[in-house]
């Protein structure tokens, strides 16, 4: 079987690793990939990113599955394209994948068909979101309605604060044109956590829980990032929890969906709080988290590509119950100095081969590239260690082991991941 994945970072270096060990997989390319996707999968040669010019390469290359990662081509419709030239691809249709790249649609359907979710209005002019925040009190949260790669959120404790961000947001200064609407929303107290779903429509099997660790801080301060870090299992989320995020978020969200006739097929990806009243959801992905997925694959011990293609044909519910490692996982991020901020690249990472050699260790890359023969940085976040381990203490003993083996410069990872489940 010839498989293509789409994307560049950790998420699409554990997605190709992954789907590298299934006996059923020949040939893999992923695009546009970086230097660890390039020691396994091929990386096509194209003339630009755009979603034609990579169905023209799944048909001239007979490609029997191609699985996406980055929202932003599923916003863009990449699966109705591929769907219309008869090529079998895992994710949703630009239609479905709203549940992502529009928060308004998110909160409305949630809203209409009571899943569990905070309490909001939706504004597109300054006075009326202001007359709302007044009327709600702190600390209150700011959402621009679209995609945002992860800069459209605003937790305010204070009314300035929450004005400044909506009159920022509404304006376009924040973030343009995804702000043009925005959400007000209630905030939400608890522990946060990651439950990601396959879907094929109608059947939906949900992947083992996780949680990331979004700040650039140690102890979860400073400014927001893609992520810097992720461990499964999640001690807080039991199997009683686990049904009740089945029974009253993810199986009614499928039905909601399909009520407003959207078949949701892929990875739909719930952000949730775990408040004191249960689970709420903060926010749904349409696709696979990142760090959260070099957390879940390395666990995962059914065969991917089964998987993602029964998802695919709309045959999950023929699946048998997936088969997981019972051991815990750890994911640390390496980051450039500076990031999120500005950051200098292009310095040698060395130390790659020693950790090659640790078992059930997997260094998956991010933002790495080859240059004269040498493996350097090529971005914000550089790569990403999972280490599994008898429980959370001993696979994050493990990864750091590894992370110490290797070195950059100016190569920065918090030391704290997993801390609220060591407590
Ligand atoms: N209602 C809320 N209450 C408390 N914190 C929130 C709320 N909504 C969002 N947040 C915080 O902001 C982060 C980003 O919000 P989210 O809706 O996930 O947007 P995005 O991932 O698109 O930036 C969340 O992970 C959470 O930490
Ligand atoms: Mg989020």
């Amino acid at each position: 079987m010839r498989v293509l994945v789409i994307g560049g970072g950790g998420r699409e270096h554990a997605l190709v690793h992954k789907l590298s060990e299934s006996s059923q997989v020949d040939d893999i390319w992923c695009f546009p990939g970086n230097a660890g996707t390039g020691q396994i999968a091929k990386i096509p040669n194209l003339v630009s990113a755009k979603c034609d010019v990579l169905a023209d390469f799944a048909l001239a290359e007979d490609i029997d599955l191609t699985i996406v990662g980055p929202e932003n081509y599923l916003a863009a419709g990449i699966v109705d394209l591929f769907h219309s030239h008869g090529l079998t691809i895992f994710g949703p249709t630009q239609k479905a994948a709203q549940i992502e790249s529009s928060k308004v649609f998110a909160k409305e359907l949630m809203k209409t068909h009571n899943i569990p979710t905070a309490a909001y209005g939706v504004f597109s002019d300054y006075d009326s979101a202001k007359a709302y925040i007044e009327a709600m009190g702190v600390p209150i949260v700011i959402k621009a309605d679209g995609l945002a790669a992860g800069k459209g959120v605003i937790v305010a404790e204070d009314t300035e604060t929450a004005l400044a961000a909506a009159q920022a947001t509404l304006s376009g200064k924040q973030v343009g044109e995804a702000g043009r609407q925005i959400v007000i929303e209630e905030f939400l107290s608890g522990q946060e956590v990651s439950i990601l779903a396959l879907c094929d429509g109608t059947t939906c099997i949900p992947l083992v829980p996780s949680q990331d660790h979004k700040t650039i801080g140690e102890g979860d301060q400073g400014p927001n990032t893609g992520g810097m870090g992720a461990y499964s299992p999640v001690p807080v989320v039991d199997k009683a929890l686990e049904k009740t995020v089945y029974d009253t978020i993810l199986i009614p969200t499928l039905a909601a969906l399909r009520q407003e006739g959207i078949e949701y097929t892929g990875v739909l990806y719930a952000g949730l709080m775990l408040t004191e009243s249960g689970p709420k959801v903060i926010e749904f992905n349409c696709r696979f988290g990142d760090p959260e997925t070099q957390v879940i694959l390395p666990r995962l011990k059914t065969d991917l590509v089964d998987l993602l293609l029964a998802a695919s044909q709309g045959r999950l519910a023929d699946c048998q119950p997936l088969d997981w490692d019972p051991r815990a996982c750890v994911c640390v991020i390496a980051a450039s100095e500076g990031y999120p901020g500005a950051y200098t690249s292009g310095f040698t990472i060395k130390g790659l081969e020693a950790v090659a050699g640790l078992s059930d260790v997997y260094t998956y890359h991010a933002g790495t590239a080859w240059r004269d023969g040498k493996m350097v940085t090529a971005g914000g976040r550089v790569l990403g260690v999972s280490a599994l381990g008898d429980d959370i203490r001993q696979a994050r003993e493990r990864a750091y082991e590894a992370l110490g083996k290797l070195d950059f410069d100016g190569m920065y990872y918090r030391s704290d991941i997993g801390w609220r489940a060591l407590e």
